[in-house]
């Protein structure tokens, strides 16, 4: 694997450079790809196997049978990268504008399947105008059918979708049901509706590219999970992710080679400012505790309070879960909530140990949050993190507090390991918060209410801003140095390789979505 990666890094290397095996030059980044393109600089050399090339649509209204194609519209086959087995299909724009046929649609179910069967990831290259006009209920019918097996290869397949161009309409509902979506920055974009509609329903005026481009879906909705600046750029993040995951919901994902060493990192300790309501930035205490540069962040720019991603500790791919505390202090809130949630699952489905790192005030207050269902979205993530059972482990940093305690990976709720630090802060509530309620009637009769009440600040923050009530009780595991993070973990996930939980029998739980 380290091997196959070197390989890989020389060629966009190379491809960067603009020369190479695969000749790419510089007009390659500059410009939208063709489909083939696309297959052949994302698959290894000479790997792509295609399947369906002189499939033909069966439309014969609107002189449709005069216009043949073959293939129709759509690349699909199969290859590898970086020697693993992938299924592939791209969308041709040149054909119809890419839109979707009976027989387009036949030919990307046939590689779902194919994948399913043979346990092998799915990734769509889309580029569409979406359902063929001219074959009316036919092509909605081929959507339909691809939802469908979109829905039943869901956690047994990774199933990725690059849009690198149009993607409209209900079109954009196999992209939303796969687990991870990339755009390409000005060249892509996604909507139900379009400006035209948009413009006419509620008399907005909006462009394609703030309706639904790149930039849009990275930091306001968060359908995307990652953006590309070209084609080339795409496909490169396409097997940068590909890398972390495992081939299916049996596997592993594959290990790079490593030598455990000392692993002690002195640079922590430095991290956590003096005052507890200082902001630092938690992507530092990642690069610190992960092996060098493996961080690979899933959107990035949407509800920054919460940061996920993959990593490699000790060769191995792991997912992170962190509070930041740089974005609102580290506060859960709905975005937060429903963008952890989503990747806890996913890595739970495909074996990938989960870390988390806390620091977290508690859910955000207020109408707009509880409007929006803080009690449903904050429970996804209670739900998804309940129901893991890769390896758990949570290094809580500072402050946990409240509901969010619980819910982020305690131990109460299956976590195998939990590490504090000593800074950590382990309580019902913030002090001041606390000593309000339970000294009100001190705080009212004392001379000096304001000096009183600093008095019972300290005193709570005395007995509880610390990580050793929930030591005491065996909540955490160890209170460990920051230096002795890595180490620690690296044992932890170690140890916990083998383990083997089992949910009680159920068709499906009932998430509250
Ligand atoms: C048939 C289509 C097509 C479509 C484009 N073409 N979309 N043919 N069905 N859906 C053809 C065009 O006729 C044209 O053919 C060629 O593709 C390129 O299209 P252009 O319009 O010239 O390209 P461009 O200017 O880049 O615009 C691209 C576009 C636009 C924005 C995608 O074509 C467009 O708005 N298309 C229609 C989009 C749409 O409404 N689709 C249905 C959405 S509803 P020639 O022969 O001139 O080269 C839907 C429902 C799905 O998809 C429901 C699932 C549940």
């Amino acid at each position: 694997m380290q091997k196959q990666l070197e390989i890989l890094n020389r060629k966009i290397e190379e491809a960067k450079a603009g020369g190479g095996q695969k000749r790419i030059d510089a007009q390659h980044a500059k410009r939208k790809l063709t489909a083939r393109e696309r297959i052949h600089f994302f698959l290894d050399d000479n790997s792509f196997e295609e399947i369906g090339m002189l499939v033909q649509h069966r439309c014969t209204d609107f002189d449709m049978q005069s216009q043949q194609y073959l293939g129709d519209g759509v690349v699909t086959g199969y290859g590898t990268v970086n020697g693993r087995l992938v299924f592939v299909f791209a969308q041709d724009f040149t054909v119809f504008g890419g839109s979707l046929s009976e027989t387009h649609a036949e030919k990307i179910c046939k590689i779902m399947e194919l994948a399913m069967n043979n346990g092998a990831p799915v990734i769509g290259l889309n580029d569409s105008g979406g359902a063929r006009i001219q074959e009316g209920v036919q092509s909605l019918g081929g959507y339909a059918d691809i939802f469908y097996r979109n829905t039943l290869a869901s956690g047994v397949v990774p199933q990725i979708s690059a849009i690198m161009g149009p993607c409209a309409g209900g079109a954009v509902y196999s992209p939303a049901i796969t687990d991870f979506t990339i755009m390409v920055e000005n060249s892509s974009y996604m909507f139900v509706t379009g400006p035209n509609v948009v413009k006419t329903v509620t008399n907005e005026t909006v462009t394609s590219e703030e309706l639904g481009g790149a930039a849009t879906h990275f930091s306001k909705s968060g359908v995307t999970h990652l953006i590309a600046s070209n084609d080339l750029d795409c496909i490169y993040k396409l097997k940068q992710l590909l890398s972390y995951i495992p081939q299916n919901c049996e596997d592993k994902a594959p290990d790079l080679p490593y030598t455990v060493g000392e692993e002690y990192c002195e640079d922590l300790h430095h991290l956590i400012p003096a005052s507890p309501n200082q902001p630092y930035d938690m992507r530092e205490v990642i690069q610190q505790i992960v092996d060098e540069a493996s961080f690979f962040e899933i959107q990035e720019q949407y509800a920054e309070n919460i940061v996920v991603g993959f990593a490699r500790l000790a060769g191995k791919s792991i997912g992170i879960v962190a509070n930041q505390p740089a974005s609102l202090a580290g506060v859960l809130d709905v975005n937060a909530s429903r963008k952890g949630a989503r990747f806890v699952r996913f890595c739970d489905c495909f074996n990938i140990p989960l870390l988390v790192l806390e620091d977290v005030p508690g859910f955000l207050p207020g109408t707009d949050q509880e409007w929006n269902g803080i009690i449903t979205n904050g429970a996804k993530l209670l739900y998804a993190f309940c129901e893991a059972t890769v390896p758990r482990i949570t290094v809580i940093t500072r402050k946990a507090y409240g509901g969010a305690y619980d819910v982020m990976n305690s131990k109460h709720i299956g976590a195998d390991m939990n590490y504090a630090w000593p800074t950590a802060e382990i309580a019902v509530m913030g002090a001041k918060g606390a000593a309000e309620i339970i000294f009100k009637r001190e705080i009212d009769a004392a001379a000096d209410p304001a000096a009183k009440l600093a008095e019972k600040e300290a005193e709570y923050n005395a007995n509880f801003a610390n990580p050793y009530k929930a030591a005491a009780r065996g909540f955490i595991d160890e209170v460990i140095h920051p230096r002795e993070t890595r180490r620690k973990l690296i044992k932890a996930f170690a140890m916990l390789e083998n383990k083997s939980r089992k949910l009680p029998k159920k068709k499906h739980g009932n998430i509250p979505l």
